[in-house]
């Protein structure tokens, strides 16, 4: 794996100790890749509300975001799982839409990787360009 996505795994993996999981105990930490190199990491926050849980790749795109960061490149997701955690389908949705086909960079948790494209975790997705569309017909 080339440093960049190695460092942005380790990222992924020192803020998932930040993880507020009480309810699942399934801790997840996600870091997002600028395409000018800055790297901005979130975990999942549980509610006691449970719709109302946010998993660690929306903190993380939303805390990038919200920094005024806008072109990304990957996102590395880890847990503790031994297996390989794939994002939610909310997550794919909304990291579509914010980043386009970004490359998704999975940890297990003995280290191995995998690497998948955004588009190919979520294929014939439904995006903006389905909504204006439908707004030119209704002109
Ligand atoms: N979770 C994530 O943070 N990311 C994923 O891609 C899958 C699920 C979190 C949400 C919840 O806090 C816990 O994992 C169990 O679903």
């Amino acid at each position: 794996m080339k440093k960049e996505y190695r460092d942005l795994a380790k990222a992924a993996r020192d803020i998932k100790r930040y993880a507020f999981s009480p309810f699942s105990k399934f801790k997840v930490g996600a870091a997002i890749l600028t395409e000018d190199g800055k790297i901005f990491s979130g975990c999942n926050i549980e509610n006691s509300s449970y719709g109302l849980t946010i998993c660690a790749e929306r903190v993380a795109i939303f805390n990038a975001v919200s920094s005024g960061a806008l072109k990304f490149t990957a996102i590395a997701i880890v847990s503790d799982d031994p297996d390989f955690t794939p994002p939610c389908g909310a997550c794919r949705q909304v990291l579509l839409e914010l980043a386009g086909n970004i490359d998704f960079v999975m940890m297990d948790s003995k280290n191995r990787y995998k690497i998948m494209k955004l588009t190919s975790l979520l294929p014939f997705a439904f995006t903006e360009k389905n909504l204006k569309r439908s707004l030119k017909l209704k002109k």
